[in-house]
């Protein structure tokens, strides 16, 4: 008897088990369903042939600091995953202009300012997405352009660049950008991303000195210089170690302008890296770590010459002071710049006409559409951007009609040290903060579709 009760309790015990497991299976597989995480390697697939490394490395570039040593966990990534090309199933807000329209999500419908005419350029439906990846974006009404009849704009709908590349995203930001409308949309985002950790009298009071035409043209100068010319034609240098030796500075001086950025050492390289700057591209805290770990190297800060131009990459508040002290030739109020006198990083006679400033909406859509690392599906998204180099370059490919890309990394980089001006043999080092790996990939795409030139060595 007593055994019979304890039989049938075992074996209903036993039954409940068994059907319950499903149960929780389900409820299991539907919360990992929703998960917005889950979402993000599907939306890889839009943009065919992103490549992505899957190894978490340490946080650092050679122009950053190590902001937290217990991040490097020593695994500098052997193992590189690369999705392979898909084909595109959902249409994204492509290059035509005819594609530009007001957003249908709601966030985006609060902004209505007077010259915003209702444009962000926008994505179609899609799957939610976590809200830090924002891929909406502000829209030129008239980008600046140049009528290079092949120029990269015309070239790039014809690549499986088309479907991803905004032909009226906003690469620079200046005065027109400062209202509240923008401020409500922009301060969602953190960093280099948006305007978060940037209260609302600083990015007016910075953003209203740049208010000549020259800040909002990536080329202010061009008419003056393009002699008949119709197609502007840009040199991109990064700093990498396969321009040791590569006698490629007269080619790269025969450009109409010359990018650099960051620890850019010119004297005594002239042969190799050229000895022209148009646009030298930074953050504040690249440059100030430029100028203590090159300083070896020789180099001294951002160059100087009568074309030099400096574009502000802004990543916290510090970078939007000391432009607007740069500027206007005034102390840096607060932060680790501040001053009691004007800054000097820019020579005493530098006009606000020199100054341009990255637009947040900008650093955002590269990061959304064209460098979406592994890392922004870790706890490290909000200190992963793409690198200072790769703004740069994106920006080339944003604003110029052709474009030469040297001294950026090619997948034999470890033959080449880590710069050009290295005296000894230093490898490339991989950290949390960029995704070296995904841009070499991404030069590598952009190389063969045609829409630059990238310098190789063989
Ligand atoms: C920028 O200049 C225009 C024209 O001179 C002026 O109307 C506008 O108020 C200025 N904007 C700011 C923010 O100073
Ligand atoms: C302008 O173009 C003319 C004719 O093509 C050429 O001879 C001259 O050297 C050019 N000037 C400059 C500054 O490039
Ligand atoms: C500033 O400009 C003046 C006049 O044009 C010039 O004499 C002086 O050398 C310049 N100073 C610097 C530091 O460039
Ligand atoms: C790079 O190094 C490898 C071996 O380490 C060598 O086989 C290859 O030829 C080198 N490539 C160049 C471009 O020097």
């Amino acid at each position: 008897m007593m055994t019979g009760i304890g039989l049938q309790r075992r074996l209903w015990l036993c039954f409940l088990g068994v059907s319950f497991l499903p149960v929780i299976y389900i409820i299991f597989l539907s919360l990992e369903l929703t998960m917005p995480w889950r979402m993000v390697d599907l939306n890889l697939a839009q943009f065919p042939g992103i490549g992505y490394t899957r190894e978490p490395n340490r946080f650092h570039d050679s122009e950053d600091p190590l902001v937290d040593k217990t991040l490097s966990d020593g695994s500098d990534g052997q193992h590189t995953r690369t999705t392979p090309p898909t084909p595109l199933s959902l249409k994204v807000q492509s290059t035509s202009p005819a594609r530009v329209r007001s957003s249908t999500e709601p966030g985006a419908r609060t902004t209505k300012g007077p010259d915003l005419k209702g444009a962000l350029l926008t994505k179609s439906p899609k799957p939610t997405e976590p809200p830090f990846i924002g891929d909406s974006y502000y829209s030129e009404d008239a980008p600046p352009r140049t009528d290079c009849p092949d120029g990269i704009r015309s070239r790039v709908p014809q690549t499986d660049f088309g479907v991803r590349y905004l032909d009226r995203i906003p690469v620079l930001q200046w005065a027109k950008h400062a209202t509240p409308e923008q401020y409500q949309r922009l301060r969602l985002y953190p960093g280099t991303h948006g305007w978060a950790n940037l209260d609302y009298n600083t990015l007016v009071s910075t953003l209203s000195v740049l208010n000549t035409s020259a800040n909002w043209h990536m080329f202010d100068d061009w008419e003056r210089r393009s002699n008949g010319s119709q197609c502007v034609r840009c040199a991109v240098v990064g700093n990498g170690g396969i321009l040791k030796e590569s006698k490629k500075g007269r080619d790269i001086d025969r450009h109409d302008y010359v990018f650099r950025t960051n620890g850019a050492v010119i004297k005594g390289f002239e042969q190799d890296v050229g000895s022209r700057t148009s646009l030298y591209t930074f953050s504040t805290n690249t440059l100030r770590n430029s100028m203590k770990n090159y300083a070896g190297a020789g180099y001294r800060g951002p160059p100087f010459s009568e074309e030099t131009r400096y574009v502000f990459l802004p990543d916290h508040d510090r970078d939007y002071l000391l432009m607007k002290a740069a500027a206007t030739h005034t102390p840096v109020e607060r932060g680790p710049e501040r001053s009691k006198t004007p800054p000097s990083y820019f020579g005493g006679n530098v006009t606000v006409e020199k100054f341009k400033m990255y637009h947040p909406d900008f650093i955002r859509y590269i990061r959304n559409r064209f460098l979406r690392a592994h890392a922004m599906q870790t706890k490290y998204k909000d200190i992963y951007r793409p690198s200072t180099g790769a703004v740069m370059l994106l920006a080339a490919v944003h604003t110029c009609d052709q474009v030469s890309a040297y001294g950026f990394m090619t997948p034999d980089y470890m033959n080449y040290s880590d710069h050009y001006y290295d005296s000894q043999y230093h490898p490339v080092g991989f950290f949390i903060n960029h995704d070296l790996r995904m841009e070499m990939t991404l030069w590598q795409q952009l190389h063969h579709a045609g829409l630059i030139t990238l310098y190789m060595r063989q």
